[in-house]
C-alpha cells in the first residue's frame, strides 16, 4: 500500500482542512503503529479516545491484558492532553494501579445501562468504567453544557456556580430495537450519547480528536456532528469499511487520497 508521509498527515490536519466537521480514517493497523504515525507527525490531539476490547464478553481474551492495555498508555504520553479509557470495571480494577504515573486521574466516570440480555446466572452487567486521564493541567469545559438561562446569567455576570455534567452516564445499550436507526453492526459499538459528553467536557469546536481502536467510528460519527476532526483507525478490515459506510467517507490510501480528501488539491 502506498502511504501517506507523516509530514503529509500533519500538514493536511494543521493547515489544510477547509471545513469544519471532518473525518480522516486510516487504513487497518494495529493500535501501537497508528500511535506512532500520529506521534512521529507531530500531531497533538486534544483528546485520545480507547476502547479496547474488555478481556470479556465479546472480542479477543488476552492473557497480557493488563500489559498490553498499561503498554498503549505508555504509547500515549506526550500524545494528548485527555485520554478516556474504557473497561468493566473489575478488569480496569487489575491494571488501574500500573497506570504511567504521567497520568493523572480526573474522574472516574460511569457509563450505566439498564437493558443489557441476561445471559448468565450471576450479575448482569449494567456499567462500564470510563477513566478520564489527563496529562498535566487540561482544560475542562463545563460551559458547554450550560442550557440557555445559565449561559445568559454566565454572560452578565451572575452564575454563581459552574455545574458540570454528572459523573455516571445513562444511556441504553444499543441492542434489538433500541437504537436501531444508530446500529452498525459493530458488536461492541458505544451509542454516541455516551461519547458526547466525554468531547464536549475536553474539546472545543475544530479540536482534533484520535481513537485508535475506533471500531465502528462513534468517534467519527461525534466529530461529524460536532465539528471537531477525528483521526481514526482500527486492526480490523471489516470494521473499517463499516466506518467508511458509516462516516460516508473513505479511508486514505496515500498521500494523494489524503489530500484529495482534505480538498487540497
Ligand atoms: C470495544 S471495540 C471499539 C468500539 C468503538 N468504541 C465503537 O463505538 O464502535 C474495540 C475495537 O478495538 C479493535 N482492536 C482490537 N485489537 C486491536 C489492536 N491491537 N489494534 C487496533 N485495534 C484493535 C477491535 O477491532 C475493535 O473494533
Amino acid at each position: 500500500m502506498n502511504q501517506m508521509t507523516f509530514t503529509e498527515l500533519d500538514e493536511a490536519v494543521h493547515n489544510g482542512r477547509p471545513q469544519k466537521g471532518n473525518a480522516i480514517i486510516l487504513p487497518p493497523m494495529d493500535v501501537f503503529e497508528s500511535i506512532e504515525w500520529v506521534r512521529l507527525s507531530g500531531i497533538k490531539p486534544r483528546v485520545v479516545m480507547l476502547d479496547p476490547w474488555y478481556n470479556k464478553g465479546f472480542g479477543e481474551i488476552r492473557d497480557d491484558y493488563n500489559d498490553f492495555v498499561v503498554s498503549i498508555l505508555e504509547a500515549l504520553i506526550g500524545i494528548s492532553d485527555h485520554v478516556f479509557l474504557w473497561g468493566f470495571p473489575e478488569i480496569v480494577a487489575q491494571y488501574f494501579n500500573h497506570i504511567p504515573t504521567e497520568y493523572k486521574l480526573v474522574a472516574w466516570l460511569t457509563w450505566y445501562y439498564k437493558n443489557n440480555p441476561s445471559v448468565i446466572r450471576g450479575w448482569r452487567s449494567s456499567q462500564n468504567t470510563c477513566l478520564h486521564l489527563s496529562q498535566g493541567d487540561t482544560k475542562l469545559y463545563p460551559e458547554h453544557f450550560l442550557n440557555d438561562a445559565q449561559k445568559e446569567k454566565l454572560s452578565k455576570g451572575k452564575l454563581r456556580y459552574m455545574p458540570g455534567p454528572t459523573s455516571v452516564i445513562e444511556a441504553s445499550l444499543l441492542v434489538g430495537f433500541v437504537g436501531r436507526s444508530e446500529q452498525t453492526g459493530h458488536p461492541s459499538q458505544k451509542p454516541l450519547k455516551v461519547y458526547e459528553p466525554l468531547f464536549c467536557m475536553t474539546t472545543k469546536e475544530e479540536d482534533l480528536i484520535y481513537d485508535p481502536m475506533c471500531g465502528s467510528g462513534t468517534t467519527g460519527a461525534f466529530a461529524l456532528e460536532h465539528n471537531r476532526i477525528a483521526i481514526l483507525s482500527d486492526i480490523n478490515e471489516e470494521y473499517i469499511a463499516m466506518v467508511e459506510s458509516r462516516l460516508a467517507e473513505k479511508r486514505v490510501h496515500s498521500s494523494s487520497a489524503l489530500l484529495s480528501a482534505l480538498g487540497r488539491n
